[in-house]
Parts: structure tokens; C-alpha cells; sequence
């Protein structure tokens, strides 16, 4: 059977939700030969299983259950190499998105003109009254942002439901960052040229069961996203993320150096073992949740994590300390020497934790 649309669902704990969701999609499509995929990340409350039962019943639905991969980006993104249809829909599992929508989303496409359809919450005749002011104001910022990136003037570049071409989703696949959430916006900064788009308005609706797992940290996901495709892709996005880390553990190692030297009068040789300790650690378990969240380490792994971070970020600085002194010894201004140091080994500690603290096989 050829299909004509695929509908990549990401799934995470949404075991209230897909079987009401096939419903829906059964309702809603009549007329078109359709697929549905779901990539699950190996939910616990046991959402694969339930899609199994589903595909067993019948042929257009498709379990894809990813093991030791968290991510709703990179979730879409094996969702939608995986299907041989010439359209490609993407919307969330939890009933927040109007399925009733998306035989428009696929008419408007039939346009050969037009790359990408997206179903947006913040234009003329959309209603989310739903929102948190949270919410909101971060979409508000993001829009703004978003415009430099995707070169449109998109009201909602960060809409998770919208409908695209699999030519296109093949062509930018391969540059695709696959972090975080901010899917539709990476597609279009991805793309070699500005994608021709049309968004339609729909309301977005309230969440039935289950819960939203886009926390406070996707403000920060989605600036990093941002200055990943600015920069181009001179630098990697996990560097700007461990730089971002690395810089936060400096203030809280000046902060403790101030409290235990001035304030509890420790000597400074003491103080400062104890705050470069506090700091690393911190980093440590910021750049397991940040950074590393895809590969995130738990239980005695990040024991063990722990325990090597501690060792690689040790060398690290006995380099940056061997360096920076070496340099100053041959008459390079105080600063600059400081400033190598520090860099050869932030570069370093990066590397090597890259590939043994978080490496990639589990
Ligand atoms: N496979 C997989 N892996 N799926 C995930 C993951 C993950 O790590 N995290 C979330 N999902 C799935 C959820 O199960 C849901 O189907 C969909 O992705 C959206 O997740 P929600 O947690 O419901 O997101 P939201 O409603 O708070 O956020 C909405 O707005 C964002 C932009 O502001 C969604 O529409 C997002 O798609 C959108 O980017
Ligand atoms: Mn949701």
C-alpha cells in the first residue's frame, strides 16, 4: 500500500492518549490514504505496547520505540525518514492539536508552490486562551528570534503540528540539529533556501491526560538553538551548552571563595579546594541535565560519571594552569596567558567528557 501522508506522532508517557488519537484521525481522514508512525521513548506507563496492539489490528499504524534516546526533535526526525509517503505530518499525541484541521493542511499543500503548511496558534482566527502568560511571553521573544532564523515571517515557528513535503524533510535531514523540541523552526533554518510556507489557524486545545514535558528549560533549549544557527555550524551546539554550564560553575566557585574566605575565614587554600569541588560538581550534574539530556546518566552510571568527569576536569585544569604559566613565563600579558589556558582547556574537558563521561553507546 502507498501512502500519501504520514502523520509522525512523538510519544512520551501518552498511553491516555493514542488510542482516543487513532480515533480522531480515523474521523478526520476519510478520503485519503494515510499512515501513522509513533516514536516512543520507551515510555513507562507502557504507550508502545498500546500502539502494538493498535498496528496489530491493522495495517497504517506503526510503532517505532527508540531505547535510551529521550527527545522530541530527534523523535520527529526518525519519525519521518521512516515513511515512504510523499506528505508528512507532524502533531503531538496528547489531543492538544485539531486533527479536524489536517485535510486542509494537506489540500493546501497540493500546491506545487508551497514546501511547508504550519498549523499556527498565534494568528488571526487562532484561539489558545488556554495559555499560561508564561507561555506566551516566551513565544512572544521566540517569534521575534525566530524571524532572523527561518526567514519568514512565521506567527508560530514554534508550533509542534504542520505538514511538509518528505522531499524537503529529506533535504534538510542531514543538517538537522535533532535537540531539544523546536523542530519546524530547525527545518526551516536548516533548509538551503527560504522555504515557501502557508499557515492556517487553529485553536489549540487543553490537555486531556498525562502531562506537558516542556519545563522552564526550554527557554534556554531554544536561545541555544537560536545562536546555533547564527554562529552557522561553526561551533557544536553541546559546546555552547557546556561553555554556557562551565561559565555558571565560575560564578558559583567565586561566590563559595567569598563565602568560605571572607565570611567563615577559612584559609584560602582551603577555600578554595572546597568552592573548585562545589563548582565542579555542579557542573557536573547541570551538564547531565543541559547538555547531556539525551544521554542522560542515572543510578551507578552517574556514579561513575561522577567520578570521571572529576578526573578528566582535574587534568584539565593542571593543563590550563601548566599553560597559562608557561606562557606568562615568555612575556605573553597576564590575561592573554590566563585566557589560552582556560581555553585549550575548556576545549579539552569538552572532548574528553564528550566521549568517555557521556559517551554515546549505552
Ligand atoms: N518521543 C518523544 N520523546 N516524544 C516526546 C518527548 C520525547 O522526549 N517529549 C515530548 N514528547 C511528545 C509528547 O508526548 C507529546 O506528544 C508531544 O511530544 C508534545 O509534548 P508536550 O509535553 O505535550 O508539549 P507542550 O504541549 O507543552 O508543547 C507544545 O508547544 C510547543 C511549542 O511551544 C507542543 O505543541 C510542542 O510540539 C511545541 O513545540
Ligand atoms: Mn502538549
Amino acid at each position: 500500500m502507498h501512502y500519501e501522508l504520514a502523520i509522525i506522532v512523538p510519544t512520551k508517557n501518552e498511553a491516555g492518549n493514542v488510542r482516543q488519537l487513532l480515533g480522531l484521525l480515523d474521523a478526520a481522514l476519510g478520503g485519503i490514504r494515510w499512515e501513522v508512525i509513533f516514536v516512543d521513548d520507551d515510555s513507562a506507563d507502557g504507550t508502545a505496547s498500546i500502539v502494538r496492539e493498535m498496528s496489530a489490528e491493522r495495517d497504517n499504524v506503526l510503532c517505532l520505540r527508540r531505547i535510551g534516546r529521550q527527545g522530541l526533535s530527534s523523535a520527529v526526525i526518525e519519525g519521518m525518514m521512516a515513511t515512504g509517503a510523499d506528505f508528512i505530518a507532524v502533531m503531538d499525541a496528547d489531543l492538544q492539536h485539531d486533527e479536524k484541521l489536517l485535510p486542509s493542511m494537506f489540500r493546501t499543500l497540493q500546491d506545487k508552490d508551497i514546501d511547508v503548511v504550519v498549523a499556527s496558534r498565534f494568528m488571526d482566527g487562532s484561539e489558545c486562551n488556554n495559555f499560561s502568560r508564561f507561555r506566551e511571553r516566551l513565544s512572544n521573544a521566540g517569534i521575534f528570534l525566530s524571524r532572523l532564523v527561518t526567514r519568514s515571517r512565521l506567527t508560530d515557528p514554534l508550533s509542534g503540528f504542520f505538514i511538509l513535503r518528505r522531499s524537503v524533510a529529506e533535504e534538510v535531514a542531514p543538517r538537522l540539529n535533532g535537540q531539544g523540541f523546536k523542530i519546524l523552526l530547525d527545518i526551516f533554518a536548516s533548509a538551503s533556501r527560504p522555504l515557501r510556507h502557508r499557515e492556517l489557524p487553529f485553536t489549540f486545545r487543553q490537555r486531556q491526560s498525562g502531562e506537558s514535558k516542556l519545563g522552564a528549560l526550554v527557554s534556554l533549549e531554544f536561545v541555544l538553538l537560536l545562536a546555533d544557527k547564527l554562529c552557522g555550524r561553526l561551533v557544536p551546539f553541546r559546546f555552547l551548552t557546556f561553555l554556557l554550564v562551565g561559565f555558571s560553575g565560575l560564578v558559583v566557585h567565586l561566590a563559595l571563595l567569598g563565602l568560605f574566605y571572607k565570611i567563615l575565614q577559612q584559609p584560602f587554600y582551603t577555600a578554595q579546594a572546597a568552592s573548585t569541588f562545589i563548582a565542579m560538581t555542579s557542573n557536573f550534574f547541570l551538564n547531565n541535565r543541559l547538555t547531556y539530556h539525551d544521554r542522560r546518566l542515572r543510578g551507578r552510571k552517574l556514579l561513575m560519571g561522577l567520578l570521571v568527569f572529576y578526573i578528566v576536569c582535574g587534568f584539565g585544569a593542571w593543563g590550563n594552569f601548566q599553560l597559562a604559566q608557561f606562557l606568562y613565563d615568555r612575556k605573553i600579558m597576564w590575561w592573554l596567558a590566563g585566557l589560552i589556558g582556560a581555553a585549550v582547556s575548556s576545549v579539552w574537558n569538552y572532548g574528553v567528557n564528550n566521549s568517555f563521561t557521556w559517551s554515546r553507546e549505552k
